[in-house]
């Protein structure tokens, strides 16, 4: 049995006030180490944390050049142009408008022919880094997801291709004008990946988080809901605005 940590758990009053505090935490990590290697999530989620880190770097109040950013997961299969891919997220919010070095981006590649080889080739580059800090959002509904880690992801889960859970696929129809064009999968790190980050930051905002939030922190810690695991890890931030923790307690 591993052992179960307590996450510490700051509770703040809007989404606003959350994206500010976790883009402050990063600018800080970055500041304290300029070639920190980050995980980085999309979603609706962290886009305003996206924006206050531009603002920051056309501010000079940070300096993304040393860094390297290892995201969390890519539909597949998808072309990198699809506006709902990952790949264009990335570039949209946040890579074509700072400093961080093409070859210091890595995203799983939703147009590889062989998913389970550009899994294994995501994972080396996992392999290849010392993650300093994890960035990390809560999937909806009762999925409890990290990354695309749905139910019935175990603990010690690696890169891999994963089925899109119903409610997963429910909650980002949003993102795709074409229902259609919507994968039924996904490549995702792992949560052993996810768990091998020196600092976790978790966050979660909104009512409909709110299930999920009680369940992943107060719940069994089990594959029924993959974000409870990160209570196996000893370094997790939790970052909640009062919507989302109002299931606690
Ligand atoms: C995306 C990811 C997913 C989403 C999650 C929450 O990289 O890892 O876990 O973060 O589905 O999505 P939003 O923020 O849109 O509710």
């Amino acid at each position: 049995m591993s052992e179960v940590y307590t996450p510490s758990i700051t509770v703040l009053d809007s989404p606003a006030d959350v994206e500010a505090s976790v883009a402050d935490l990063l600018i800080d990590q970055i500041s304290q180490k300029p070639n920190s290697v980050l995980t980085l999530p999309t979603g609706g989620t962290p886009i305003g944390i996206y924006g206050l880190l531009v603002a920051a770097y056309q501010a000079r109040r940070v300096d993304f050049s040393r860094i390297t950013t290892i995201n969390l997961d890519e539909y597949w299969p998808i072309k990198n142009n699809h506006p709902a891919s990952y790949a264009y997220y990335m570039n949209d919010h946040f890579f074509n408008h700072v400093n961080v070095p093409l070859e210091n981006q890595n995203i799983p590649n939703g147009e590889a022919h062989d998913v389970d080889r550009e899994a294994k080739r995501y994972e080396q580059v996992i392999k290849q880094h010392a993650i300093d800090l994890g960035l990390i959002t809560l999937g909806p509904g009762e999925t409890c997801h990290i990354g695309f880690n749905e139910r019935g992801s175990a603990e010690d889960s690696r890169v891999r291709y994963v089925p899109l859970d119903e409610q997963t696929k429910q909650a980002n129809l949003r993102f795709f004008n074409n229902s259609e064009d919507m994968p039924e999968g996904a490549i995702t790190q792992g949560v052993a990946d996810i768990l091998q980050a020196k600092r976790i930051l978790f966050m979660a905002t909104g009512e409909h988080k709110a299930w999920g939030v009680r369940r992943s922190l107060m719940g069994d810690i089990s594959s029924d809901a993959p974000a409870s695991f990160l209570r196996h890890h000893p370094n997790v931030t939790v970052i909640i605005d009062q919507a989302a923790a109002s299931l606690l307690n």
